[in-house]
């Protein structure tokens, strides 16, 4: 990365940068990428007023109405650019293999020559790509501002909307500077929207391109983002660094010390029980199956004294103790959560979340500047759809067409969660008590099962399956396999990923450590009328006592083939009519079903066979020898 003289431009470094690294390759990625013009982020709020007050101007963003929903903003984003774009990211290492079966994957040099240095005779995407427009550099940790466990990264960015959603996603800021050092480390992230602007062109409100690439470099802990503005895709100390180059990053890091770390797609919460005894929990869910609600979840009638505070929604980083324990932190610093579906009764910590100081991205506008989705409560008898269009309940009725769009988000600063655990911003992180892997199921999943041991935990979390959801991409309600949730945020070959948390079974057994608990849950059975039979959201808290009670010794549960679960009478009833019929239907294994099932887990293992680990083989071939007895 030698910087070729700039022209034109000055690059302005303000006094406080002094990594030299950083100053180069802003250079660089300036004579690369000629931006008209260069703003170094310093994350101060007069800077966010001033980016915000700039989207109005431009279009992306509308004010809301200042009574019923201060300081925040609505913005609509191109029809073609509303989620992750599953299918154009790529995990770009040496060697096919490393990337594995589950990832896209292109040889470095090429994607390089693609993005960098032109190839066949095309110019590279990215020269050119910002001309006319700005460049944010903006500087942020994953993980509190100077804590061991901890990340920079920089994100070089055309896109305001970026910069100030990164502002509050992350710690964002000129503090990151002096942190980073003269000779800090980094990751480098490079996003553009790729909509360059010829002299005189007027911009539209939100710019992006057809042609989308998400790509990863993990040999070099290096991310480069083309063509999209829209969450994950954009926003790339998130699924991009956070999960795909942090899940990678913690697995080289066992070479060094024998056991690494995880980056998991995992909301982390706090529950304490009337007594004041407080545990903590980790729960792998896939995008848009609820992770938001449960850590924010408020206990139901009958569990007086119960508290539930959330650490997290999204993403952790867990890393072993010196006593043995997993200690978990949350990355980020705000929540980028689902808005349709968020009502005060499925979620009201997360609706007084977002009374003020929210960026919406693709709800509806009301007639009085406020904003509505579906399933947020009575619908307005007009509002103007994500698309800007007029929507009235009648016209949804005759056209099917939805208000906001099913993968709408708001982004919101974790500090306005009342919910907020004391502990969310410890260096230190939290101890974790019991991991949760959740599919969405229609079928065949039971609601609660218990893995045994460390093994058949990771059995269960590598075979999970769910139904898709518009947090992507294509098809939506097609069963994948999507081992621990983390199909699209696997940095690397997922089958290294289960060898990798099962060394870490093994060293953290090998120390007596105090193991976390593994289950697997699935809110999400149907009945016969196909409506979901558990009543899900706040009442999860039902199982989330049984898992407790599991590890102070107090629920028996009873054996099935997977591991075990709950007998009707051992969870509290108080305050829900479910009854014992109800509880077999979510609960029962169909074991015709289950060898369907088996045959997934099969074909999962048969993919990834070239590394797959023995002992994950034999603990399928163990429960379908007991399935098919
Ligand atoms: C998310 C996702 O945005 O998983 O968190 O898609
Ligand atoms: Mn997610």
């Amino acid at each position: 990365m030698n910087s070729p003289a700039m022209k034109g431009l000055s690059l302005s470094t303000p006094a406080y940068v002094k990594n030299a690294r950083l100053i180069a390759w802003v250079a660089d990625m300036v004579a690369l990428c000629k931006p008209e013009r260069l703003h170094w982020c310093d994350g101060s709020q007069a800077e966010y007023d001033a980016l915000c007050a700039q989207l109005v101007q431009a279009g992306t963003f509308k004010r809301l109405n200042a009574t019923k929903r201060p300081g925040s903003f609505l913005a609509w984003s191109d029809p073609s650019d509303v989620a992750r774009v599953e299918d154009r990211t790529f995990i770009c290492t040496p060697e096919k293999d490393d990337a594995g079966p589950t990832n896209n994957w292109v040889h470095p040099s090429e994607m390089r020559a693609l993005f960098q240095h032109g190839k066949d005779g095309n110019k590279a995407l990215f020269d050119g790509c910002m001309a006319g427009r700005t460049m944010y550099v903006v500087p942020f940790s994953m993980g509190p501002l100077g804590s061991p466990i901890a990340h920079i990264g920089i994100e070089l960015s055309d896109s305001a909307y970026v910069a100030v959603n990164m502002k509050i996603m992350t710690r964002m800021g000129r503090a990151v500077y002096d942190v980073l050092g003269v000779d800090g480390d980094f990751v480098p992230c490079v996003h553009t929207v790729g909509a360059p602007l010829a002299a005189g062109q007027i911009d539209v409100a939100w710019p992006c391109n057809a042609t989308k690439y998400i790509v990863h470099y993990p040999e070099t802990r290096e991310i480069w983002s083309y063509g999209s503005g829209y969450g994950g895709n954009a926003l790339l100390g998130k699924k991009c660094f956070a999960l795909r180059i942090a899940s990678s990053m913690g697995r080289a890091a066992a070479q060094e010390d024998g056991v690494g770390w995880l980056a998991e797609h995992m909301l982390i919460l706090g529950v304490t029980n009337p007594q004041g005894k407080k545990y903590h929990v980790a729960a792998a869910f896939p995008s848009a199956c609820g992770k938001t609600n449960f850590a924010m979840l408020i206990p139901p009638q009958g569990f007086d004294g119960w508290k539930v505070t959330t650490i997290g929604d999204d993403i952790a980083w867990i890393k072993p103790g010196a006593d043995g324990r997993l200690y978990a932190i949350n990355p980020e610093a705000g929540y980028f959560g689902v808005a349709p579906g968020t009502n005060t009764l499925t979620n009201p910590n997360c609706m007084a979340s977002l009374q003020r100081d929210t960026i919406f991205t693709n709800v509806a506008l009301t007639d009085d500047g406020d904003v509505w989705w579906e399933g947020m409560g009575d619908a307005p008898a007009h509002c103007i759809d994500w698309q800007g269009r007029d929507w009235t309940p009648d016209i949804a009725r005759e056209s099917g067409g939805k208000a906001a769009h099913p993968n709408a988000r708001f982004t919101v600063a974790a500090t306005l969660n009342p919910a907020l655990d004391a502990a969310w911003d410890d260096p230190a992180g939290v101890a974790i008590d019991a991991f949760i892997f959740g599919g969405r199921r229609s079928t065949t999943v039971p609601l609660v099962t218990e893995a045994r041991n460390w093994t058949e935990g990771v059995y269960m979390a590598a075979t999970m399956g769910s139904e898709t959801t518009a947090a992507a991409g294509g098809q939506q309600g097609v069963v994948r396999r999507d081992p621990f949730a983390m199909l699209p945020f696997c940095g690397y070959n997922m089958s290294d990923y289960f060898s990798h948390w099962l060394r870490l079974g093994d060293w953290l057994a090998a120390r007596g450590a105090k193991m976390p608990r593994i289950y697997t849950t699935n809110w999400f059975r149907k009945g016969a009328d196909g409506k979901f039979v558990w009543p899900g959201y706040g009442e999860n808290m039902r199982v989330l006592k049984w898992m407790i009670d599991r590890i102070e010794g107090s629920a028996p549960g009873q054996a099935n083939v997977f591991g075990v679960t709950p007998r009707y009478a051992e969870l509290n009833w108080t305050g829900l009519e479910f009854s014992e019929a109800q509880f077999e239907s979510v609960t029962s294994i169909d074991k015709t079903a289950w060898a369907a099932e088996m045959g997934l887990h099969a074909e999962l293992f048969r993919q990834l066979s070239n590394r797959l680990p023995p002992v994950l083989e034999a603990t399928r071939q163990g429960i379908a020898q007991q399935i098919a007895a």
